[in-house]
């Protein structure tokens, strides 16, 4: 069939394409797309800051409904509501062992736009093969997805604002819910108070963490930040130590635990250093340069422990329904995220999550 779709063919530049969509093959769903939010991903990709392979379509946060079934697929059918998230193989030890996210083909599944036999499912004019992100390319009015990796929902559900969940939201919730799964009374403190940081903070409020701190240099972005559950906020522009201002904060403890969603090389020691003895840093972000660190110092002493999460940590097909259950109880306001554009308004949309304007753009189709 044809399909509209956002393709990059060269670094820094997305346009909209006429290309063929072939149908589902063995255990895959055509999906018509019903909204996609656009990630920070979507820029590395297009800026070749990851190792991907071009053209590529963009995008891997769709919602919408499975129009096609392909062979093997039992428990999709068509007029299915879907979540589509991150792809997995399904059969390295981590997938088998229920950790997609830690899967052994993660970069090619998630870059190089190839599905799990290795092909592509979409031809240009002139017969070249293009790819799509993630396995799904949901800047398009219809994608491919392996069915392991749509999750199902209530089909009387608004679906525009939940296509946050199929990443950015999983990212920062699932960091907080899987990763460091604080005790009620605990401290937390977020660096970046984008898509990824909010929903940290929104999972620490819903985790019954005491004091929420939210560190960012928009201040849109701090007062966002204070709505959706931050106790305070410290603008990183003005603080000349933000690590003290939070032991300032913490009885000059330091906070329980610290979560980089910044990308911002000089933050991550400042989030070492903001974390208490025994406490827990994570960091989410694909931070934009090399750091140096004295880990002896930092890691040794205060017996803190780091560790790198992707994705949350979490297995969408049984995360992604825990946070709708949150959505639909007003817990976790992921539509306080979302700016709304239609599909003919991406240069927009992502011309205002550059600028910072907009938090989580989301297309409409
Ligand atoms: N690990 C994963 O699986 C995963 C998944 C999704 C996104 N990510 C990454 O997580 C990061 C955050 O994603 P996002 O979509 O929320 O991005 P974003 O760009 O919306 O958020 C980053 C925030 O950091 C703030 N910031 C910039 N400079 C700062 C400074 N000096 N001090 C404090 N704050 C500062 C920005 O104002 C912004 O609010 C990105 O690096 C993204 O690539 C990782
Ligand atoms: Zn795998
Ligand atoms: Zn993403």
């Amino acid at each position: 069939m044809k399909i509209k779709a956002a393709v990059v063919r060269e670094k820094g530049k997305v346009a909209l394409e006429e290309l063929e969509l072939e149908k589902p093959r063995m255990g895959e769903v055509l999906v018509r797309i019903l909204a996609s939010g656009i990630c920070h991903t979507d820029f590395s990709t297009m800026n070749l800051e990851v190792p991907t392979t071009l053209p590529i379509v963009l995008g891997h946060e769709g919602v919408g409904v499975v129009e096609e079934v392909g062979p093997g697929v039992r428990d999709l059918a068509p007029g299915d509501r879907v979540i589509m998230s991150y792809p997995s193989c399904g059969g390295c030890e981590s997938c088998l062992q229920g950790r997609p996210y830690a899967c052994d083909n993660s970069t090619e599944l998630f870059f190089f736009g190839t599905y799990g036999d290795r092909d592509r499912r979409l031809t240009d004019a002139a017969g070249q093969k293009v790819g799509a992100l993630f396995g799904q390319g949901s800047f398009a009015d219809h994608c491919i997805i392996a069915a392991r990796n749509a999750v199902k929902v209530d089909p009387e559900l608004d679906m525009k604002a939940l296509c946050s969940l199929a990443c950015g939201v999983q990212t920062g919730a699932g960091a907080v819910l899987n990763k460091m799964k604080p005790q009620p009374g605990d401290s937390l403190v977020v660096f970046g108070c984008g898509a990824v940081g909010i929903s940290a903070i929104m999972a620490a409020k819903l985790a019954g963490c005491s004091t929420i701190i939210g560190v960012d240099v928009v201040p849109s972005r701090m007062e966002l930040a204070l709505e959706c559950g931050a106790t305070h906020v410290i603008n990183g522009r003005e603080c000349p130590s933000v690590a003290q201002e939070v032991k300032s904060l913490t009885d000059g403890k330091g906070a329980h635990f610290a979560l980089e969603a910044s990308g911002v090389p000089a933050l991550v020691e400042q989030m070492l250093q903001a974390v208490r003895k025994e406490g827990q840093a994570v960091l989410v972000s694909f931070v934009a340069g090399p750091v140096t660190l004295d880990v002896s110092m930092l890691f040794v002493g205060p017996c803190i422990s780091f560790s790198g999460v992707v994705e949350g940590n979490s297995n969408p097909r049984t995360f992604i329904p825990r946070l709708v259950e949150f959505c639909k109880e007003g817990r976790l306001p992921v539509e306080k995220l979302c700016t709304f554009y239609p599909f003919g308004e991406l240069d927009k949309a992502m011309a205002d999550a550059r600028s910072g304007k907009a938090i989580k753009p989301v297309l409409l189709f």
